[in-house]
């Protein structure tokens, strides 16, 4: 008798077991409380419930099986407990076989509230709570694969590649609890015998077909079945993955950067509670950007996307939610994330690493509970899985000497600045400083963004007012940063696309954080997103006009920008003479704009038969709705103008210069508070960080205050005080 799996989708849910409404799972109950800002959605125990008609038939055992329940969930049937598990990302399963009477009420009560225990408790993303992936039954013969143990598929497939001979020795391995297993590999089919519950099989591949990333993404599979006719299988691919200190991320042998984006897996309006076709089109995305890598973050994501990466030939960097803040009592479900997150992933050939946590260091000190956790976790990996490297996404102020770096095999940095803080050019000089004083050292940079929203626009864009223009100027300079650094094994653009941080409220929007390079519906690919896939698509010839959504212009001269992966564009501007310029991926114009024809201007760009076109029109005064941190533009013009007495404090001077004055360290103290209260929970837990706080020091009181948004009046103000203050 074959499984049988069929979902359970039609649920009533409810908030109080008291008002029950109908929902289709999968389910979320913060798709519109957990995207619009306030930091104030529903967070706690929600309950689904449903009777189910199962009856057990010729000894067959049957089982539930949840395939995301967040944050943490507990089964009832008939008002008993049958079993409960802590992490909102992963696999698990209940049996019910002996607790079936043929009309039964299954209740599962499903939880993210605040505690200590289940990671995430403090991140940058909603925490999204419900039922937000499949839910089935699956009937299995008495006989059967595994199917309880950390929600494992029952079969483990461990390729070794010898590049040199170009075969494979590959390593089946199931969980059963009948005498034997016939395992197929390649049409090559062994019976094998199963002792204490598992089995093992070794098969040789001569002249191996590797899994060679994005240009060969080639799947075998593994097929096992048992004389009660379960029968599992699942894909693999051969491929060898290196790394190295100066050549970066090497791919069957040869040096392939790893060169690509983040992304979480939550959309406008759905949430999390995503289905096949989002993951699809999501992935049909990535292709276009042209990245050969995607770093999952900042949990286990769905198999189907996992599937999709393995298809694709997307390198993948997979990890658990251990995240910002260190927890005494989160150890054990950290160690369960990862053991879930191996047990369930490793079959998949996309995956390169396993990411032990992420920031863990910003609102936690490096202490000696916090090294064992990682310790603990990078042994369990090696001891799951023998063939790939663990790895730690650091947050920009940790100290490239702490001891906490020598934890996992090779470690990348989250590096934020020119948009945070600091200046763009610190991150080359981070990275030079890190590779001169550590040159035997693997390093990646996980995540750089900055956030725009797509109606804001300037003609002069700066680092916190949340234009189009400036996110380009931002990644443009990273392009050329990573272009120049080949060591770095990988990178990844935070983020492919907006998501959702109902802590937030800034850029125009709320509940949203804008690093993405498309909008959080995926109905808008912003003008850094062609920058990129002019760098790295080089099948899909294209021109893209840069400030489409900047059509109204006040100024004598504009920029016109092209991204394309062609090597000369030229430019047609109403009835002008023909542009031309050579050159690779920016295309830079500049043109003059008339009051001619209303002064609407007609623009084509053009390289062989591609093709883009906009128009923009002059106008006399700057369109107001352009601009986001309306505060910020103006200081630029009025402090520019601002004569200060040089003996007495100003906001000219830097953080550290003023805190070292009692008088004056006094009121900043006071305006740092305020200023950080409206970047949501985890801006708070960070501010004291020792090493943030070396950072900012060196930055001048104004474009610190710039950058949180304060406006004019307040830093005329705080200038005058500190103009009372001699130094
Ligand atoms: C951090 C963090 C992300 C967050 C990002 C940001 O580095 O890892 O989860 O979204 O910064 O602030 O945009």
């Amino acid at each position: 008798m074959e499984r049988r799996e069929f979902k359970l989708t039609d649920w009533q849910f409810s908030k109080d077991k008291e008002n029950w409404s109908s929902v289709s799972v999968p389910h979320t109950w913060n798709a519109v409380d957990g995207q619009d800002g306030g930091n104030d959605y529903y967070r706690g125990t929600c309950y689904y419930k449903r009777t189910l008609d199962l009856v057990v038939q010729n000894g067959e055992k049957i089982f539930l099986e949840f395939d995301g329940a967040a944050m943490s969930a507990e089964v009832f049937l008939n008002g008993i407990s049958l079993a409960s598990h802590k992490g909102g990302f992963s696999t698990f399963r209940v049996e019910l076989t002996e607790h079936l009477k043929g009309s039964d009420e299954l209740v599962v009560a499903v939880d993210n509230g605040d505690n200590a225990i289940i990671y995430p408790q403090k991140a940058d993303f909603t925490f999204y709570g419900g039922l937000y992936r499949d839910v089935k039954v699956i009937t299995v013969p008495k006989q059967h694969f595994e199917l309880l143990k950390d929600g494992t598929p029952g079969i483990k497939v461990t390729p070794i590649v010898d590049l040199k001979s170009k075969s494979a020795t590959v390593t089946v391995e199931t969980w059963q609890n009948d005498e034997s297993v016939t395992i197929t590999v390649n049409g090559e089919s062994r019976e094998v015998p199963s002792v204490g519950g598992h089995a093992e099989a070794v098969f040789k591949i001569e002249n191996v077909h590797l899994w060679d990333g994005v240009e060969d993404p080639y799947l075998y599979s593994a097929v096992a079945e048992l004389k009660s006719g379960d029968k599992i299988s699942t894909r693999f691919g051969c491929r060898e993955f290196g790394f190295d200190s100066e050549k970066g991320f090497l791919l069957n042998g040869r040096v392939y950067p790893l060169r690509g984006v983040s992304r979480h897996q939550d959309l406008k309006g759905k949430g999390n509670a995503l289905e096949k076709a989002d993951h699809e089109r999501d992935i049909e995305i990535i292709k276009e950007i042209g990245a050969n890598t995607v770093r999952l973050a900042h949990y286990q994501h769905s198999q189907d996307f996992y599937d999709l990466c393995d298809e694709r030939g997307i390198v993948v960097w997979a990890e658990i939610p251990y995240i910002t803040m260190h927890m005494k009592s989160g150890r054990e479900n950290t160690l369960s994330q990862m053991r879930e997150l191996l047990t369930q992933c490793y079959n998949h050939p996309s995956i390169a690493v396993w990411g032990l946590s992420n920031e863990i260091t910003a609102a936690s000190v490096v202490n000696e509970d916090l090294l064992e956790n990682h310790r603990l976790l990078n042994n369990l990996c090696h001891e799951m899985d023998k063939t790939r490297k663990t790895v730690m996404a650091n947050v920009f102020m940790l100290e490239t000497d702490s001891p906490i770096l020598e934890i996992p095999d090779i470690n990348s940095y989250n590096l934020y600045f020119g948009w945070y803080l600091g200046e763009l050019e610190q991150t080359d000089e981070f990275f030079d400083e890190y590779h001169s004083k550590y040159p035997e050292r693997i390093i990646g940079f996980s995540e750089y963004g900055a956030d725009s929203n797509v109606a804001f626009h300037s003609s002069n864009p700066e680092k916190g007012d949340y234009t189009e223009e400036f996110q380009c100027l931002y990644h443009e300079h990273m392009l050329n940063m990573i272009e120049n650094r080949p060591y770095l094994w990988a990178t990844h653009v935070w983020n492919l696309f907006d998501f959702a941080a109902d802590g937030r409220d800034e850029g125009g929007k709320h509940g949203e954080n804008q690093k993405g390079l498309v909008t959080f519906d995926r109905q808008t690919k912003k003008d850094a997103f062609y920058l990129y896939k002019a760098a790295w698509n080089k099948k899909e010839s294209f021109v893209h006009l840069c400030g489409k959504r900047y059509e109204k212009r006040a100024e004598e001269e504009t920029e016109i920008k092209v991204y394309s992966n062609q090597d000369h564009v030229s430019l047609f501007v109403d009835n002008w003479p023909e542009m031309e310029l050579d050159g690779s991926t920016v295309f830079t114009f500049r043109i003059p704009l008339t009051a001619e024809n209303g002064g609407v201007h007609k623009i084509k760009a053009v390289s062989g038969s591609c093709t883009d076109e906009m128009t923009i029109i002059k106008v006399t005064k700057p369109e107001e709705s352009y601009v986001f941190n309306k505060a910020a533009a103006t200081v630029n013009n009025w402090f520019d103008a601002v004569e200060n007495d040089p003996t007495c404090f100003s906001v000219a001077d830097t953080l550290s210069e003023l805190r070292a004055h009692p008088q004056a360290g006094m009121i900043i103290e006071q305006m740092m508070a305020k200023a950080s209260a409206s970047r949501g929970d985890v801006a708070e837990s960070v501010k004291d960080n020792p090493a943030l706080q070396r950072m900012m020091g060196r930055m001048t009181m104004l474009s610190l205050l710039k950058q949180s948004g304060a406006d004019e009046e307040s830093i005329r103000q705080l200038n005058r005080v500190l103009q009372g203050i001699k130094k």
